[in-house]
């Protein structure tokens, strides 16, 4: 797939976004998803380690690698704002509602 460089203007304009940003939306989605399963293996194996009574300093320097990874997450989703704008509304829209919730 041939991807088009995009201009400063073009990531912030928006306009551009369902003719150019689309793919670049899913490549980034697919990205932030293989961040997820990342952590998840992570949080599994520290959860055998501390049930194996395993060595902390081996668990600290997993859960330090696992604090990497969120942080992944979150510039992953910075940059999806930066392609589709609307992905960070729709997200900021949920806290919205959940902040509802526990009012
Ligand atoms: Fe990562």
């Amino acid at each position: 797939m041939k991807i088009n460089k995009l201009t400063e203007s073009e990531l912030t304009s928006g306009k551009v976004l369902s003719e150019k940003n689309a793919a670049f939306a899913d490549m980034l989605s697919t990205l932030i998803i293989d961040e997820w399963e990342a952590i998840n293996g992570y949080q599994g194996v520290i959860q055998s380690m501390k049930n194996m009574k395993m060595s902390q300093k081996v668990i600290d320097i997993l859960q330090s690698i696992m604090a990497e990874e969120h942080a992944h997450v979150g510039e992953l989703h910075k940059v999806l704002a930066l392609i589709n704008p609307d992905s960070e509304a729709q997200i900021d829209h949920g806290k919205e509602e959940a902040e509802e919730i526990i009012k």
